[in-house]
């Protein structure tokens, strides 16, 4: 196999690619990269994420036909699916405070640290992922904030849309991960949200409270799988300096 790209090649190899080979990727090193995935920045390390590898030709033509047919999931030799399980939030505190429990802790600042972090996991997570009756907690939590947030600066992203958008962004940098470590070995991929989120959900199973984040398209690009020159608006309009 060929060197690996650099991050910056990586970037600049990976596009959404829409039409694929026949060529088999290899099941070990797409696993490889959703690892990389895995090992995203994530919102207080709650990793409240699942991560799909779909090869079963039943199954895909499943997601197929939840992606409408659309170009990219027509040919695509396996997909990836990016889940969001905010329901799995007190497994994923106990944990991480499991794990912090472990750490040993002797000077007074560690100790400090160690206590903080418990807590956190502890009791400030429940909070915050806790039930949360019709949407009353949240409108408590939101008012509350807003009131506090007069006297001082506060966290305000404390209501249930907000933690959905909490949650779908580490999502979306884990998926981030996931493509570029696939560009790194020069496989393809295409990031999707053009599809039927419930006949998804009902394909691989996942409960009720599951909400899919991407489903990426993978494969090794065609001739004809990137549909043309990259286009981003001059970069000077999305950028500025502060110094
Ligand atoms: C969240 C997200 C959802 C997307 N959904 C689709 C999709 O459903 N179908 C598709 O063909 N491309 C989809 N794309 C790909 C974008 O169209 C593509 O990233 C954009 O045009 C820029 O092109 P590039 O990825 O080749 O740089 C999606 C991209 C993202 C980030």
């Amino acid at each position: 196999m060929q060197k690996p790209l650099t991050v910056s090649q990586a970037i600049a190899h990976r596009r959404s690619v829409r039409n694929y080979t026949d060529e088999a990727l290899d099941d070990e090193l797409v696993k490889k990269c959703i690892e990389n995935a895995s090992l995203a920045p994530n919102s207080s390390n709650m990793q409240l994420w699942e991560f799909i590898h779909v090869k079963n030709p039943e199954l895909k033509e499943l997601l197929n036909t939840a992606c409408f047919k659309q170009q990219a999931s027509r040919t695509a030799e396996r997909f990836v699916v990016v889940v969001v399980r905010r329901d799995l939030w007190k497994k994923r505190a106990k944990a991480n405070a499991e794990f912090i429990g472990q750490n040993k802790a002797e000077t007074e600042s560690q100790i400090r640290r160690k206590k903080f972090a418990l807590r956190y996991y502890q009791k400030l997570m429940p909070t915050i992922y806790g039930f949360d009756n019709f949407g009353i907690l949240s409108s408590i939590k939101k008012i509350s904030t807003w009131v506090s947030g007069i006297f001082r600066p506060i966290y305000r992203q404390v209501s249930l849309s907000d933690m959905r958008i909490v949650t779908h962004k580490s999502a979306g940098l884990a998926a981030q991960n996931f493509m570029l470590s696939m560009a790194e070995v020069e496989y393809d991929t295409c990031p999707m949200e053009g599809f039927d989120s419930r006949l998804v959900k009902k394909a691989l199973g996942l409960p009720k409270k599951a909400e899919i984040n991407m489903i990426l398209a993978c494969g090794k690009r065609s001739e004809t799988g990137v549909y043309g020159k990259r286009f981003r608006v001059p970069f000077g309009e999305v950028y500025t300096e502060r110094f």
